[in-house]
């Protein structure tokens, strides 16, 4: 391996899953493109939670170890002007939302609609990640497709869909790279590992909550201390890690925010308990709540979300959430250091019982590191009752503070996060969150 990025694929019964493992933290989340050199080979990712943007570095790596030049980027720098000069190119797209496209290529997908460049120079292969339990399977991945192919550019071999991480798929795509002069006996995409980790603690957090019961879930690790950053996602192995920590995973992962930074010595959790009308508890949610106990040991590996990381100190930060959301948040307000400037818009349920955190947060407003802390319940009777209803009235304030350079980060549901976005578009004008979004000053983490 060329880099210092460890790029591991755990092969299990129901999906392979590629994780990042001891990244390099990035010194600054907008990362500029290499300039795409003569005969380079580009690659371009467009990822909202880190998976297409590892397989795009595993690809990269793969192609660079055979000797080619490569230009690896995000789509969040990269314009349809750049796209027209390149002759080669393998995409990596995720699906969002309702079939949508990851936040960090709607700067680019606004000017390629605008602009509607001719491609006809352009040879290209493109993986399309996806999750089939969703309606619009791989959504965004069809529709650039069918973009790129409107625009005359050819396919170098029809795309790859890959269901959450299926083996048989990302192997097809080792061989797609052949295509591009990858070597022909490509070594494997190493079997992730999962890291021994162990069960701390376990603290319900919202005791009498009309809402399903939420817990501060404790992790530490079992050998050496590890690394992540605020906004990383732990992937936790489901049940018992005997089998998981041997490569044997027999169940895909699940997906969870860390709430701390390496400095507090173990990973925390805010895990939301699932629970269906027959009773049966979520798979993670019911291991890490109630399944495991107390010193058990847990597989658990860290998946670098670098559209996530926390902005430089000097960036004052607006942070709105809901729910478990304030898992990320909390990591964040960790992360930045004494001096930063800072504002909170958290929203639960109820007034009483719902206030995760509530001492942290309380502690932060009157040191001030928190300048400003809004939280707002939706059982709680008054007007303000939902974040968005917050960003509605701070108009003047949300102004200023991003007049002043501030970055916005917003975490939990989707349907909050949707009507954030509509509200901030309502109070600072589309264009002007379009702008933030193109320079990494917007980033959602939604659920
Ligand atoms: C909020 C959310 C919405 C999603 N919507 C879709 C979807 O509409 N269609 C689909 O095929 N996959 C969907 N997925 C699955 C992702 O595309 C898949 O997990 C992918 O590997 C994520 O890649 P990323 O980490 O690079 O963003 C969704 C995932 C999340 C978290």
């Amino acid at each position: 391996m060329t880099e210092t990025i460890r790029l591991l694929i755990a092969a299990g019964a129901s999906g392979a899953w590629l994780a990042l493992v001891g990244t390099t933290v990035w010194a600054h989340r907008v990362r500029r493109a290499v300039p795409l050199a003569e005969g380079a080979v580009l690659v371009a990712h467009a990822s909202q939670t880190g998976t297409a943007a590892a397989y795009a570095k595993a690809t990269a790596e793969a192609l660079r170890d055979s000797g080619r030049q490569v230009a690896l980027t995000s789509f969040a720098h990269l314009t349809p002007e750049m796209l027209a000069r390149t002759g080669e190119a393998l995409f990596i797209v995720a699906t969002t939302g309702e079939g949508d496209a990851p936040d960090d290529a709607a700067g680019f997908l606004r000017k390629f609609r605008a602009g509607s460049p001719r491609l006809d120079g352009l040879r290209y292969a493109l993986l399309a990640l996806g999750d089939s339990h969703y309606r619009n399977f791989c959504g965004f991945g069809r529709a650039f497709d069918r973009l790129l192919r409107d625009s005359g550019a050819t396919h170098a071999a029809d795309p790859v869909e890959v269901d959450q991480a299926d083996p048989g798929a990302l192997r097809h795509w080792q061989q797609n790279l052949r295509l591009f002069g990858a070597a022909v006996a490509l070594p494997d995409w190493e079997a992730p590992r999962y890291g021994e980790w162990r069960l701390a603690e376990r603290e319900l957090l919202n005791p009498g909550s009309p809402g399903g019961q939420m817990y501060r879930v404790r992790i530490e690790p079992a050998t050496a201390p590890s690394e992540w950053a605020a906004g990383d996602i732990a992937e936790v192995y489901p049940g018992p890690a005997d089998r998981a920590l041997e490569g044997q995973a027999a169940l895909p992962h699940r997906d969870y925010s860390i709430a701390t930074i390496p400095a507090d010595g173990a990973i925390e959790l805010v895990v939301r308990l699932f629970v269906d009308p027959s009773g049966n508890r979520g798979l993670g949610s019911g291991w890490l709540c109630e399944g495991a106990v107390l010193g058990e040991r847990i597989a658990l590996r860290v998946r670098s979300n670098p559209r996530f990381h926390t902005p430089a100190a000097g960036v004052p930060l607006i942070l709105v959430g809901n729910g478990t959301g304030i898992s990320s948040l909390r990591s964040h307000l960790k992360a930045r250091p004494a001096g930063t400037r800072n504002w909170l818009i958290f929203g639960e349920r109820d007034p009483l019982r719902d206030r995760p955190f509530a001492g942290e947060l309380d502690d932060w407003l009157r040191s001030g590191h928190l300048a400003r802390l809004q939280r707002v319940f939706s059982r709680a009777g008054t007007a303000l009752c939902h974040v968005q209803h917050v960003v509605a009235a701070e108009t003047g304030s949300l102004a200023e503070w991003v007049d002043s350079g501030a970055a916005v980060m917003v975490c939990g549901s989707v349907a909050m996060g949707e009507a954030v976005d509509e509200a901030l578009r309502a109070a600072l004008g589309a264009e002007r969150i379009d702008a933030l979004q193109d320079q990494g000053r917007y980033c959602r983490d939604v659920y």
